[in-house]
């Protein structure tokens, strides 16, 4: 992670300083500073984002939702899967909006990808509209995840699946450490990521069913998937 390589070499002062522009960044992307950060983050999510985007069938869906879309290699990788249908990104940062567009201009020009600002909260999509819905690297900064993953389910169509992706999940081993940029950001809306099994109720809390939680034991990613019940399996819960 490239906090902890600062906080290798900077006093605290500085770390604090360097770790909290950095987090505020990463949250909401602003100015040239953002714009770089999206490309970088297009190159460091590349793996992690495949590796996700690996739990979805290929003939999943036509409608795709991305959330938090950032420099929107995801929404030209979803493009590449999905080859017959239209991919959709949000992202409430106005950098991240044109970093994605950019990236995408020729699938935007095609109608294959359309992306706008939004928030998670209030996705401007009527109700189950979307047939899959990713999330990489973002839901830790959602104001209130509960809410906005019923938000998402709104958007979902029944059996329709969204599917959020993290390279951090709480663990007592890691505690510590994420204590720490908490404290160098200086900051209680830190990210805030869950446990394993937080991560499971907040999707059963939501509305979802079928969540099934898949983890990289090697580099302790995880990628959280629910489905939207369907009305049979509604009545029957
Ligand atoms: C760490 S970046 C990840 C970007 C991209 N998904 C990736 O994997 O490279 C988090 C992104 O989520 C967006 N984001 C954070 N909170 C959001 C919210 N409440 N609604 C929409 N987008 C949000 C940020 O603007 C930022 O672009």
């Amino acid at each position: 992670m490239c906090c902890s390589v600062i906080c290798m070499f900077l006093n605290e002062e500085r770390q604090m300083n360097i770790v909290a522009k950095l987090i505020s960044q990463t949250k909401k992307p602003t100015g040239i500073a953002g714009l770089i950060l999206t490309k970088a983050m297009n190159r460091a999510h590349s793996r992690i984002t495949n590796w996700g985007l690996h739990f979805l069938e290929i003939d999943e869906g036509h409608k795709i939702l991305e959330i938090g879309c950032g420099g929107g290699k995801t929404i030209y990788k979803l493009a590449q899967m999905f080859r017959n249908g239209k991919v959709y990104g949000i992202d409430y940062s106005d950098v991240s909006v044109k970093s994605s567009t950019k990236l995408n201009s020729h699938l935007v020009d095609q109608n294959r990808v359309e992306i706008q600002k939004a928030s998670v909260s209030s996705i401007p999509y009527p109700a189950e509209f979307f047939d899959v819905i990713t999330a990489i690297e973002t839901y830790f900064f959602w104001p209130n995840l509960e809410n906005d993953m019923k938000e998402v389910l709104r958007v979902l169509r029944p059996k329709g699946k969204l599917l959020l992706v993290s390279e951090i999940v709480r663990r007592p081993e890691n505690e510590k450490t994420i204590d720490r940029f908490a404290r160098l950001a200086n900051t209680s809306d830190y990210m805030r990521y869950k446990t394993k099994g937080e991560l499971n109720q907040i999707f059963i809390n939501a509305g979802y069913g079928n969540v099934t939680i898949h983890e990289n034991k090697k580099h302790g990613w995880i990628c959280a998937v629910g489905c939207k019940p369907d009305k049979k399996e509604k009545e029957e819960s």
